[in-house]
């Protein structure tokens, strides 16, 4: 069986400036491939790049996300931020929010619920991070934190056609850690029941995230409740990304 309906997002933190552009040249290729037909490719640079790749990707089925936006979804006086707003306007399709490094920075659930309504009002997708830290897991609350992330940073929505969810464990992102496959894949039926629950939807995407690199992947792939990577560190080298999603879909 093969694994090719899956969502593969490479989240470049604040890392790439423009030379980073020429490394698109041989996903562009590669995505052409018969067997990535309903393959979902997304790159998600900093907001400074955003631009130069959607430019770059345009006759490619490749599509380009921001990695956060601020709540407000009109023009206001907020020095240093984006909106939802400006960044549909540069052609992206996908933003990632709730991400545990801007939990860290002081993004609370409320603020994540209104960064998500203001994505959706633009008609943008949403990769919505959830995960536990390690004193978290350590104390067995995994599944309670999800749950009130989850259900906290989805108050009030009613439209899920375009959200994601990604589950990265806060204390696997950038560690070379992955949970044990028995508990990620218990993971991850727990919150499709979850928002199957709240939304009675069935076919919400669950992605994981969390030190993907070319050597677990083969591992992870064999987990069948999980609908795609999203991926830090291992993106950043396209051949490595490449290899990444071979080693999925074949
Ligand atoms: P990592 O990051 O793959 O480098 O662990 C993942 C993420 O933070 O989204």
């Amino acid at each position: 069986m093969t694994n090719n309906n899956m969502y593969f997002i490479a989240n470049w933190k604040m890392y790439g400036n423009l030379s980073s552009i020429t490394t698109l040249k041989s996903i562009k290729i590669f995505s052409k491939t018969r067997k990535l037909k309903k393959t979902k490719i997304i790159y998600c640079p900093p907001y400074t790049l955003l631009r130069p790749f959607v430019d770059t990707l345009k006759s490619s089925t490749i599509k380009v996300g921001a990695q956060n936006c601020h709540h407000q979804t009109d023009f206001g006086s907020f020095t240093g931020s984006i909106n939802a707003k400006m960044i549909k306007s540069l052609g992206c399709s996908y933003v990632i929010l709730g991400h545990s490094e801007n939990r860290r920075e002081g993004e609370n659930d409320k603020i994540i619920n209104l960064k998500i309504k203001s994505a959706i009002k633009e008609n943008l997708k949403v990769i919505f991070c959830v995960g536990e830290t390690l004193k978290e897991k350590r104390k067995n609350k995994t599944k309670i934190v999800l749950k009130k992330q989850i259900l906290n940073g989805l108050k009030n929505i009613s439209k899920f056609n375009n959200i994601i969810i990604a589950y990265e464990p806060v204390w696997s992102i950038g560690s070379g850690k992955i949970p044990a496959s028995k508990d990620l894949d218990n993971i991850v039926i727990f919150v499709k029941s979850l928002l199957r629950k709240r939304s009675r939807l069935k076919n919400i995407k669950i992605l994981y995230g969390g030190s993907v690199n070319t050597k677990n992947i083969k591992e992870l792939s064999k987990i069948r409740s999980i609908n795609g990577f999203l991926i830090g560190g291992a993106s950043q080298k396209t051949k490595n990304f490449i290899d990444i999603i071979k080693k999925t879909i074949n």
